[in-house]
């Protein structure tokens, strides 16, 4: 069950942070359909590691090879769309020592997967637990972007809303709209406000140079999703966009809403300030003055922009000394972490949690009418 999720179109995610690749099996996208497999590269060059000062010094080109589920014309023919991306810039003589001794890193998943799977589990890079493994779930977006904006006009956009305790200026976007995407597409750290933005780069880059790191919000919307997509209950739009957002290392917690009414902050209003009232537009469409429900209701989209925010951890790795364990001699130990890491997973997983979120609507939006 844990590497695949989807189910209509389903994704399958292989490999770890030092193996030859890693990779994604996609099925049941449409057939015919010609990826522009350049917007694909935009997209994994916008999580791609070592592109500047705020990210790990690991080197990845990050060039998707595809291996099945396209026709001799290039478009998808209705195998499973198999893509590869090499690991080329791996060094994993920095974790012989967490290795040799079975060391855990505070806050990584060394610990629990050492548990779990015994000496055999590969802690190289994090092994299967790396950020590395997003990059799989970035090409899955991507082209489910490109079939929602094709079959249905949906746009999707994501920003960095907090880094470091620092907040984008509006704190909660509504009305979220076409504007406000376009103007966060290609920023490489997408704010809304940049003279906040240089904020919260200065306190990435002052946490790394003291070898520390810091965390993030990240807000992701989608503008053009029809109302009715999604079921109750289990099967709600929430669930899926969640299940798979929670798929993304270093998730802490994610919060559906637009405004002053999102996530938690509703349990503190009262009905009357939190209902969006409904109103008939121009054209004679259902819409809300307000978007606090942030597109979903009753696990069904209602035709509003879908918004919510995810909550990214401070990154595990630092090189400050901690306490630890050695699992070998069963006694204490400390931890200077090393190695090449990120200081802030969120600017980094911006455009994985836009991936998600195009991810479950593709396929929420296949799955049954009724
Ligand atoms: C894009 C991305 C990059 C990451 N980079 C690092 C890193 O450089 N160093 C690190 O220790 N953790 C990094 N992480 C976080 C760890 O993978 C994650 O904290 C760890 O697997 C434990 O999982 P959990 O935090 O979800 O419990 C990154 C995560 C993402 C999404």
């Amino acid at each position: 069950m844990a590497n695949h999720i989807g189910e209509r179109v389903r994704l399958t995610v292989f490999g770890q942070s030092h193996a030859p690749a890693i990779g994604a099996v996609i099925e049941g996208l449409p057939p015919g359909l010609r990826v522009d497999w350049d917007g694909v590269q935009s997209w994994l060059d916008r999580r791609a590691p070592g592109r500047n000062a705020l990210s790990t010094s690991r080197r990845e080109a990050d060039i998707p090879r595809v291996l099945s589920g396209l026709n001799a014309s290039g478009e998808t023919c209705g195998a499973p769309l198999a893509v590869m991306i090499e690991n080329t810039d791996a060094r994993s003589s920095d974790y012989n020592s967490i290795i040799e001794n079975r060391v855990p890193r505070p806050g990584h998943a060394d610990y629990p997967a050492w548990a779990k799977y015994g000496a055999a589990h590969d802690p190289r890079g994090g092994g299967m637990f790396s950020g590395r493994l997003t990059a799989p779930l970035v090409i899955a977006g991507a082209v489910a972007a490109q079939v929602l904006s094709r079959d249905h006009g949906v746009a999707t956009g994501v920003r960095i809303a907090e880094c470091a305790g620092i907040g984008d200026r509006p704190r909660k976007v509504d009305p979220v709209d076409r504007a406000i995407l376009a103007k966060l597409a290609g920023q490489a750290f997408p704010v809304l406000d940049d003279s906040v933005g240089e904020r919260m780069r200065s306190a990435i880059l002052e946490a790394s140079a003291a070898r520390d790191s810091v965390g993030g919000v990240v807000e992701a919307y989608a503008v053009g999703v029809p109302p009715g997509w999604g079921e109750p209950m289990f099967g709600g739009l929430e669930n899926r966009i969640a299940q798979v957002v929670f798929g993304v290392p270093a998730v802490r917690g994610i919060a559906f809403g637009a405004g002053d009414g999102s996530g938690f902050a509703a349990a503190g209003l009262r009905g009357s300030g939190h209902n969006d009232a409904f109103y008939l537009d121009d054209d004679g469409r259902v819409r809300t003055r307000t978007n606090r429900h942030g597109g979903i209701l009753g696990g069904i989209s209602t035709g509003m922009p879908i918004v919510f925010e995810a909550a990214f951890k401070p990154t595990p790795t630092i090189g400050i000394r901690q306490d630890t364990v050695e699992l070998n001699r069963n006694a204490p130990a400390t931890l200077n972490g090393s190695g090449r890491h990120d200081p802030c997973v969120a600017q980094r997983a911006a455009p994985v949690v836009e991936a998600a979120l195009a991810f479950a609507l593709l396929d929420a939006s296949l799955v049954g009418k009724y």
